[in-house]
């Protein structure tokens, strides 16, 4: 499998970034998908014409209903959307959501046609407690959804996120053979086909050796997705 470079612009970006996705788009790289902003997704896939996935960053577990300033999967799908993130760390942090919500909201994701990539990943007193491969257990079990089509688990280590820190290859390595012998155990034959991101502090200097290692599918990008020269720097660098 190519390796997917995606990029989670979380509350970034006003209509004159646009401008990045268009040259992302336009630079016929393959493999790139954006997640913007709710408020960009329309015109994102507008201006990708398809060049590049775009995708939302959450979604409520309901189609529809009474739930002010939240968005469907469906109302994702509506606007061309491709694809869904689910349980990213800093939602877990500032909305409370738990592994049974992001479950749901998987479900979600999937039953609207999207592809979804759900989030786990340890935080700092975690791993130094020698708890990574519990929590990563403890996340799945409670959070995967029932089918293992369109599904990507994307491992974001919480403190590698955004403080340019990132765990030593050996170690990336050991925890995606971990989400893997869960994801078969729980799935079967399908979990050899769930597709395994990398997150955290992800930059042109440090994606090569990244992608580089064992079962690593491809990169979630926060902060260094957010101009196009920069992203695709990241995606060149993929074996
Ligand atoms: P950074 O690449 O900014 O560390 O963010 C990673 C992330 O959270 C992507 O979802």
């Amino acid at each position: 499998m190519p390796a997917l470079i995606v990029g989670n612009w979380k509350m970034n970006g006003l209509g004159e970034d646009i401008a990045e996705i268009a040259a992302m788009a336009g630079s016929g790289a393959r493999g790139v998908w954006i997640a913007p902003p709710f408020t960009l997704i329309d015109r994102a896939v507008i201006v990708s014409a398809g060049a590049v996935k775009i995708g939302g960053q959450d979604c409520h577990a309901n189609a529809k209903g009474a739930h002010t300033g939240c968005v469907s999967a469906a109302m994702l799908a509506d606007l061309g959307a491709g694809f869904v993130i689910v349980g990213h760390s800093e939602r877990r942090r500032d909305n409370g959501e738990t592994d049974a919500d992001v479950r749901a909201k998987a479900q979600a994701g999937q039953a609207a046609g999207l592809e979804v990539i759900l989030c786990i990943g340890e935080t700092r007193a975690q791993r130094d407690a020698g708890q990574t491969n519990a929590v990563l257990t403890s996340q799945l079990s409670g959070s995967l959804p029932d089918d293992a089509e369109a599904l990507i688990i994307a491992y974001e280590p919480v403190w590698a996120i955004g403080t340019g820190l990132i765990p030593t290859l050996d170690d990336v390595a050991a925890a995606h053979a971990h989400i893997r012998q869960h994801l078969t155990a729980h799935f079967g034959p399908a979990g050899h086909g769930v597709r395994i991101l990398y997150g955290g502090s992800v930059t042109p200097a440090n994606a090569g050796e990244l992608l580089g290692v064992a079962d690593v599918g491809g990169v979630l990008v926060g902060g260094a997705s957010l101009t196009a020269a920069s992203l695709l720097a990241i995606a060149a660098t993929a074996p």
